[in-house]
């Protein structure tokens, strides 16, 4: 027990002067608006905080899922697109390229759809994910199809796809989701020959440009880490390295960290490594001055597939590292089915897919005063033993309730950090974060685990505010608590 609940360590005293008012009346909204706003001078007081960091970066909450091939056991594609912060969903794949009606290219959706020229459940999806602001993508090549072994031309591939999925209006074109248009092509040719790849986006992009009223569609790929050198079999290098005259540089690169020796899995923080993200970086900067968005793409799950699986924990290190590359967009997670059945045991029941995002969306740092301010405390601390929350409030409803109420801040811990880091990070000199901690048994060492939850209260005694708290919420007992809460 003594290394799961940890009471009042005190923090900042400069506090106090916003406090009084609050406690003397007792009025915990006053008291949250003071924490928040001596929070709030923090940030813009701590030197590596600077505002113009939030205006120029872009957002990188961004999250990418493959649909389409899951094994047995794949929700339908709504599911996914009703799970907090997922921006594109990639549909896969089309597997052939000139075998369907006609010559045109045939879908192969896995169980999620038979009649692959009228998938009706999808098709009804692909609205369903639009509306809510989800871009839907189509996914060319994969692993598996015929179109390894395929001569193909690239102007009448591109229109095909312009016709069969997106705003092409060629009425004797089979749609196999009729009239929902999809926002775009993404590229996975495996093992073939890359002749043609850069001519056909630039066709299909000229085709894209004949929609009126204009819309957007975008053009992404998803090369493995490799890709960026060229071998005999590797097709993505032609598109990512196009012909000057053609206009084939993708929008968004969805670089698979999997698989291969440069996976997630090498990352190391200290010396070198072989994951290569760096390099994908100074791609997209030298190639398309950085408009071409590099994302993080992980596997969701472990599996007998692939290999170069990391842990959330792993993963966390891995965005702290990338977060700050200028081309960085977000994550890719092949794929939804994975994602979303991973469940990452000490973050109370969240799954991978949405400890991700909220780990993502905390970097991002949106407009929450607190997660402004935790941001530039997190940045003051480096080799990755910072300590990132996310605020909590009754509205979040993923996790079960804290056995014992916050009366203060509530908020979750999302990274394993030492006990002496998180308190000194709150404003706690060293000595009397180590003093009160042998006080209670604890070295200043041992670690406090992700999913720990986090409570900012004030002490009444000494007119300070204190972590109240930190606690297991899985394993928590109340009156072993209550004994170091009151
Ligand atoms: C889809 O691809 C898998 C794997 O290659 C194959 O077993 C299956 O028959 C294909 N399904 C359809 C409808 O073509
Ligand atoms: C909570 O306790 C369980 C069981 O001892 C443990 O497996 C888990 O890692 C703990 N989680 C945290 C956040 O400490």
């Amino acid at each position: 027990m003594k290394s799961l609940t940890w009471s009042l360590i005190y923090i900042s005293t400069t506090i106090l002067q916003h406090l009084v008012f609050a406690q003397v009346n007792n009025d915990i909204a006053l008291l949250n608006a003071a924490i928040e706003q001596d929070l709030d001078i923090a940030a813009s007081s701590t030197p590596m905080f600077r505002a113009s960091d939030d205006t120029q970066r872009n957002n990188i909450n961004n999250m990418v899922l493959y649909w389409g091939q899951g094994d047995f056991g794949e929700k339908r594609l709504s599911y996914y697109c009703d799970q907090e912060g997922v921006s594109i969903v990639v549909i896969g794949f089309v597997v052939d390229f000139i075998g369907g009606p006609r010559k045109s290219p045939i879908l192969n959706l896995s169980d999620n759809c038979n009649n692959v020229e009228n998938c009706i459940e999808a098709a009804r999806d692909i609205k369903y994910c639009q509306k809510k602001g989800i871009k839907v993508l189509m996914s060319v090549g994969g692993a598996a199809g015929p179109y390894h072994k395929q001569n193909w031309d690239p102007d009448l591939f591109a229109w095909w796809m312009w016709n069969k999925f997106l705003g092409g209006t060629d009425k004797t074109v089979p749609r196999p989701f009729g009239d929902a248009i999809l926002d775009g092509v993404d590229y996975d040719p495996e093992s073939v020959d890359g002749l043609g790849y850069d001519r056909h986006i630039d066709t299909l992009r000229q085709l894209y440009k004949t929609q009126y009223p204009p819309r957007e569609y975008l053009i992404t790929a998803a090369p493995q880490c490799p890709d960026l050198d060229y071998y005999p079999k590797n097709a993505v290098y032609n598109i990512l390295h196009p012909a000057p005259k053609y206009d084939a540089y993708p929008d968004m690169v969805f670089v698979q960290f999997y698989n291969n020796y440069c996976s997630a899995s090498a990352h190391q923080t200290r010396g070198s490594t072989q994951f290569n993200f760096d390099v994908w970086d100074t791609w997209a900067q030298q190639r398309t001055k950085g408009r071409t968005k590099i994302y993080l793409g992980v596997l969701g799950k472990e599996n007998h597939m692939d290999t170069g699986y990391v842990s959330y924990e792993k993963l966390t290190v891995i965005l702290d590292d990338i977060r700050r590359s200028r081309s960085f967009g977000g994550v890719m997670i092949w794929d939804a089915g994975y994602a979303y059945s991973n469940t990452v045991q000490y973050l109370n029941g969240l799954t991978y897919g949405q400890a991700t995002f909220k780990y993502l969306d905390q970097l991002n740092s949106g407009n929450a005063k607190t997660a402004k301010a935790f941001d530039s405390i997190n940045m003051a601390f480096k080799d990755h033993r910072v300590p990132i929350l996310v605020p909590l409030d009754s509205s979040n409803s993923d996790l079960p309730p804290p056995p014992v109420p916050c009366t203060g801040l509530s908020f979750l811990l999302l990274r394993s950090v030492s006990g002496r880091v998180l308190a000194s990070s709150l404003g706690s000199s060293a000595d009397s974060v180590d003093q009160h901690l042998e006080s209670i048994g604890m070295d200043g060492d041992d670690p406090i685990n992700p999913g720990s939850r986090i409570c900012l209260i004030s002490n009444l005694n000494t007119n300070s505010v204190v972590i109240g708290y930190v606690y297991n919420a899985s394993i928590i007992d109340d009156q072993e608590l209550s004994e170091f809460y009151i």
